[in-house]
């Protein structure tokens, strides 16, 4: 065979040429004078279990954090295929880039330089300056504590469908049934965002075959949105490549949106819900950095998609852990009466459930909803005390898997105890399930709200225990938080 060895050749000189090209542009943290993680990839850097879907993307991050060889190291690079990202695990650190040098880290790596047209990214989660800036000034205050307590009777009013799905179970005192408390979760929050963020009150749990809970449901589980989601947070640069729809794309909640605003606004009602709050901005006066019109306003009620989803986890996640621990279960069940007895069912009464506060405050510690924060480097940078310039385009990530089960940070990191949040205890700054600086969680009261008022609804009528066999395997194609499959309790009624 002539032309064989010509081809072998070729193909050897040109893996040679790969291997040194490869070796150069994963050598670039050693370059710089900083640690980088071991055991990388010639093609995937240190993110082949997380690209691949091997590994939870999120925990993965996770996982890097803690595979620094020093394992005091304040922040240690790593590659995504060849591109060079910082990963900082030092509160000290993370405080100087997110909040005092907020400036040149203002802007997200998520989501790609290219600003998307998309109801997953032309809000608050995916928009960069100037523009945030001023969006962020006009969202913050629709989710004021008085906006929240205009939402609390919708949240309750929600629930109604989901308690009543359980008495349907004819769970009893004596015998208990499994139930899904993730998938009951994710149901409750496709309501919550219909009734809203767009305005509009369903029943997934009576009629799961209408079409919104549908396309909802499908927001929450299908694959596509894994694929988008992975993109986003860690590779933004094939964001171009994936397109727009596959972020999200629903002509049924545009249609469901806009019905809400136009009826609303002939009608002039006022429910105390986002449609609210956004047909006043629509109203109010306009800034050439963003105009609430058009799209734009459709783009805003998907602040409300993955917001209630983390709450949603959160929820689920705390309702895990209480049913493994019910020595924390029965103290949370008496901290809800007490405080519904001393105020009624009131924001007041959510307001005063301090113990079950911290039982919520540590589910968020050992199961981040939202694990990844990323930030972008918009000019070089000289990491203060060190010659060390980070240079403009690189990827920051701070994984809270890693931080909040450091044990530098945390004594037996791995132990679910509410009791770390107590008045008495000072808690680490490694400790931000909701992120740091002015590009924090801007739904964060919204969320603990949300999670408050579905596990007093739940715990109030139920008792929740959890069975070894039942225990938690992260689903590995999800950035976000999510079990693989499901969160399986065993419920029983409370005995009155
Ligand atoms: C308990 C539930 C929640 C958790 C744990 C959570 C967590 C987070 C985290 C970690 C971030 C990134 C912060 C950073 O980069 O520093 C974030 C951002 C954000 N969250 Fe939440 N979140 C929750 C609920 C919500 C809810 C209910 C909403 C909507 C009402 C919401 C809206 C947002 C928005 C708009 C951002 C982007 C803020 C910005 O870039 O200015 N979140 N959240």
């Amino acid at each position: 065979m002539p032309g064989l060895l010509p081809a072998v050749l070729l193909g050897t000189v040109l893996y040679v040429l790969f291997r040194f090209y490869a070796r150069y542009k994963l050598d670039y943290w050693k370059r710089r004078g900083v640690e980088q993680l071991p055991n990388t990839d010639l093609v995937f850097g240190n993110f082949k279990d997380g690209i691949l879907f091997r590994r939870a993307p999120g925990y993965h991050l996770g996982v890097l954090h803690n595979s620094a060889v020093d394992k005091k190291a304040p922040y240690v690079g790593f590659y995504i295929f060849h591109k060079p990202c910082l990963l900082l695990r030092d509160p000290e650190i993370i405080k100087q880039v997110m909040i005092r040098d907020f400036d040149n880290f203002s802007d997200r790596h998520f989501a790609g330089s290219q600003q998307k047209d998309s109801i997953g990214m032309k809000n608050l989660f995916g928009l960069k300056n100037p523009a945030w800036k001023y969006l962020r000034s006009k969202i913050t205050p629709t989710l004021t504590r008085g906006k929240l307590k205009q939402m609390l009777p919708l949240m309750m009013q929600t629930g109604k469908p989901m308690m009543d799905h359980l008495e349907e179970q004819n769970i009893q005192s004596d015998r208990e049934t499994v139930i899904d408390a993730q998938e009951l979760n994710y149901k409750y929050t496709t309501d919550l965002i219909a009734n809203v963020a767009l305005g509009t009150p369903m029943d997934s749990f009576h009629n799961p075959n209408e079409e919104f809970s549908k396309c909802v449901n499908n927001f929450f589980h299908g694959f596509k949105r894994m694929v988008a989601l992975v993109t986003v947070f860690f590779m933004p640069e094939l964001v171009e490549l994936i397109g727009p729809s596959m972020l999200f794309n629903s002509s049924f909640v545009r249609k469901v949106f806009w019905d809400a605003v136009n009826s609303r606004e002939q009608s002039g009602t006022k429910r105390g819900d986002f449609i609210d709050s956004l047909i006043q901005l629509k109203n109010g006066e306009q800034n050439p950095e963003y105009k609430f019109e058009g799209e734009n306003l459709l783009y805003q009620s998907g602040t409300f998609f993955s917001g209630f989803e983390s709450s949603s986890t959160t929820t689920a996640f705390t309702l895990m852990e209480l049913a493994a621990h019910p020595e924390y279960q029965e103290k949370a069940r008496r901290d809800i009466e007490r405080a519904i007895k001393e105020h009624g069912l009131t924001y007041e009464a959510f307001n005063d459930m301090k113990y079950l506060d911290q039982c919520i405050a540590e589910g968020v510690r050992l199961h981040p909803p939202v694990s990844t924060i990323d930030r972008y480097t918009r000019q070089n940078y000289t990491i203060p005390g060190t010659n060390i310039v980070i240079e403009k385009g690189t990827p920051i990530y701070v994984s809270l898997y890693g931080m909040q089960e450091d044990p530098r940070f945390f004594e037996q990191p791995e132990v679910y105890d509410p009791s770390r949040f107590n008045d008495e205890s000072q808690v680490s700054d490694a400790y931000i399930p909701f992120g740091i600086g002015p590009r924090m969680c801007v739904g964060m009261k919204v969320g603990q709200l949300h999670a408050k008022v579905v596990l007093a609804m739940i715990l109030s009528e139920y008792i929740v225990v959890q069975k070894p066999e039942n225990k938690l395997v992260l689903d590995p194609r999800s950035t976000f938080t999510a079990a693989a499959d499901g969160i399986n309790l065993h419920f029983r009624k409370v005995i009155r």
